[in-house]
C-alpha cells in the first residue's frame, strides 16, 4: 500500500516525516501539495486562500526542499490544474505529477449524481465560493439553495445523526456554521439541489461540456514530450 499524504505546506510535510519515521519507521511514498484552488476543504485560512503567497507555484519550492531533507519521493501538485499547459508548467517547476479532481467531474464516467454534475457545469465563477465548514477549515464549493436557505433561516435542521467528525465537536461546529457537513454532502451525493453541499474546485466554472475520460486523457497527454516522462 502506498502512503501518499496531502499537505499544504513544507512544515506539514516536515511534521509528517518526523512523526512517521519516529513512530513507524516509514516515510511517505509520495506527497500531494494541495493548493487553495482545490475543491472541498482547504488547509489554509480564508485569508491565505486568496493570498498569492499560497499558490502552488509559490509553495512548491519549499515543499521540494523539505522533501530533499528526507529522500526522493515524488511531489505531486493539486488544486486548479486544468490542462496540459498547467501540467507542463508544474513539471518544469519540479513536480513529479499532478492530482486533478474538478476536471473529471465533467466526464461521462464520473459517478457523481447527474444533478451534481449539472450544478457544477452551470456554475459561473461568482458561484464558486469559499464557505465556512463545521470542521473549522474553509471549504470551496458552489453557492446553491443551501446558502440562501441558511440566510433565510430555513436550512435543514442539524440533527447530528452521524456523530462523525471529531473536529466538528459532536455538532458544535455544525451549530456554529448553520449546517451539518455529513448530511449536506450526502444530500449532494443524492443529487438534492435544495439541501446539498456541492464541493468544487475553482475550475468548476470552466467546465461547460461533458466529455469521456478517454478524450480528456488524450487532451492532457497529446504532447509527446509529456508522454515520455
Ligand atoms: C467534489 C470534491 C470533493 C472532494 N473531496 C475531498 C475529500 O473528501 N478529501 C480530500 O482530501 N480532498 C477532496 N477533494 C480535493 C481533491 O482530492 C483534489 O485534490 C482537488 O480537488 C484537486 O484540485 P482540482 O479539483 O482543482 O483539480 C475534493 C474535491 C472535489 C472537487
Amino acid at each position: 500500500m502506498a502512503l501518499v499524504p496531502i499537505v499544504s505546506s513544507a512544515r506539514a510535510l516536515s511534521v509528517i516525516c518526523k512523526q512517521w519515521q519516529r513512530k513507524y519507521g516509514r516515510l511517505p511514498d509520495a506527497v500531494v501539495l494541495e493548493g487553495p484552488e482545490s475543491g472541498g476543504h482547504q488547509g489554509f485560512s480564508p485569508e491565505q486562500c486568496v493570498d498569492p503567497a499560497f499558490t502552488i507555484e509559490n509553495l512548491l519550492p519549499s515543499v521540494l526542499a523539505e522533501r530533499d531533507n528526507w529522500g526522493d519521493f515524488p511531489v505531486l501538485v493539486a488544486g486548479g490544474v486544468w490542462d496540459r499547459a498547467d501540467i507542463m508548467r508544474f513539471l518544469a517547476l519540479g513536480a513529479s505529477g499532478v492530482q486533478m479532481g474538478t476536471r473529471f467531474i465533467g466526464t461521462f464516467e464520473c459517478d457523481a449524481h447527474p444533478n451534481f454534475k449539472e450544478t457544477i457545469l452551470k456554475a459561473e465563477a461568482d458561484d464558486i465560493v469559499l464557505m465556512k465548514s463545521p470542521v473549522g477549515m474553509p471549504a470551496r464549493g458552489v453557492r446553491t439553495a443551501l446558502q440562501s436557505r441558511m440566510e433565510e433561516g430555513t436550512a435543514p435542521q442539524i440533527r447530528c445523526v452521524s456523530q462523525c467528525l471529531t473536529p466538528c465537536g459532536h455538532g458544535k461546529g455544525a451549530m456554529e456554521v448553520g449546517y451539518c457537513i455529513a448530511d449536506r454532502l450526502a444530500d449532494a451525493w443524492h443529487g438534492d439541489r435544495e439541501s446539498g453541499l456541492f464541493f468544487s474546485g475553482s475550475n468548476g466554472a470552466r467546465l461547460k461540456d461533458m466529455m469521456s475520460v478517454h478524450d480528456l486523457i488524450e487532451e492532457l497527454t497529446q504532447d509527446p514530450g509529456l508522454q515520455g516522462r
